[in-house]
């Protein structure tokens, strides 16, 4: 479905210089796959699901979209079938979320693309993500959990075939996160979802992608198989650790647990 080879990026600081984004990262991902990338904050993970959507470009490197490379010319010959298959809910919902209803932000992938069941699909995905109260609502008043499934609606509502998701459970409360887990699980399609929170990843994927602190890809494998490597997440730094008692004595140790 979708592949990195050797994909590098950069950015540019105040100064003028260089510094890495991403480095030599490389994989596959296959159609149907459920994929959990792990990474500690500013690892690159955002970074990575922009270039998977074509909105930045590898430095050096190539991202393949089923077997043609992706390149600036590629999405503008295929935009249309790129934009509706391959969709990225980003980290932060107000950067997604324009339109003047809920309505409207929903109708707006169908109507854009064609399809000629806009309405339907409106009503069908707002009741699906239960925001059918909130339809007429402007989605800048909504709450964070709000948006953030009104936000989920509209990219779902075109029926993508690779959905990314960066943080999906951050505004969410827990039985929320309990409902997304569980549609996530039944969803036929692709899905790439970035968190660094181990327990939801755990539940939301089969195969674990971890970008490290160099930025470097570190483990790519099954998910249950990455909890017995501890050494991984340790140099990922995605393991916390804090002071606590045992038997009367204090000491250190890492944790698996998340803390929310
Ligand atoms: N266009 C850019 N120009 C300069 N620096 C950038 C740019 N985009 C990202 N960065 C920096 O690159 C690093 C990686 O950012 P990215 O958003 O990909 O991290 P992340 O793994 O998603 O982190 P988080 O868990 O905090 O969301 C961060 O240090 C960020 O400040
Ligand atoms: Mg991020």
């Amino acid at each position: 479905m979708i592949e990195c080879r050797n994909v590098c990026f950069d950015a540019t600081d105040f100064e003028g210089e260089k510094f890495p984004l991403l480095r030599d990262v490389s994989f596959t991902i296959g159609e149907g796959e459920k994929i959990v990338l792990f990474g500690i904050n500013g690892s690159g993970k955002s970074t990575l699901l922009k270039l998977l959507n074509g909105l930045e470009y590898p430095k050096s490197g190539e991202i393949l979209y089923g077997g043609a490379l992706m390149d600036k010319r590629f999405l503008k010959a295929n935009k249309g079938t790129f934009r509706r298959e391959n969709v990225l809910q980003m980290q932060d919902p107000n950067s997604m979320l324009f339109n003047t209803s809920v309505y409207e932000e929903i109708a707006f992938g169908p109507r854009s693309f064609g399809f000629d069941d806009v309405d339907e699909r409106v009503r069908h995905f707002a009741e699906l993500f239960g925001v059918t109260k909130l339809l007429e609502r402007a989605p800048y008043r909504l709450s964070g959990g709000e948006k953030q499934r009104v936000l989920l609606a509209s990219l779902l509502a075109v029926e993508p075939k690779f959905l990314m998701m960066d943080e999906p459970t951050a505004h969410l409360d827990p039985p929320t996160t309990g409902w997304l887990v569980e549609l996530l699980q039944e969803m036929k399609i692709t899905t790439l979802l970035c968190t660094h929170n181990l327990s939801l990843g755990r539940e939301l994927g089969t195969r674990a992608l971890v970008l490290g602190p160099d930025h470097t890809l570190h483990y790519d494998g099954p998910v249950e198989a990455l909890f017995e490597r501890l050494e991984i997440l340790d140099e990922a730094r995605l393991l916390h650790r804090h002071r606590h008692t045992h038997e009367g004595k204090e000491h250190t140790h890492a944790h698996l647990h998340d803390w929310a």
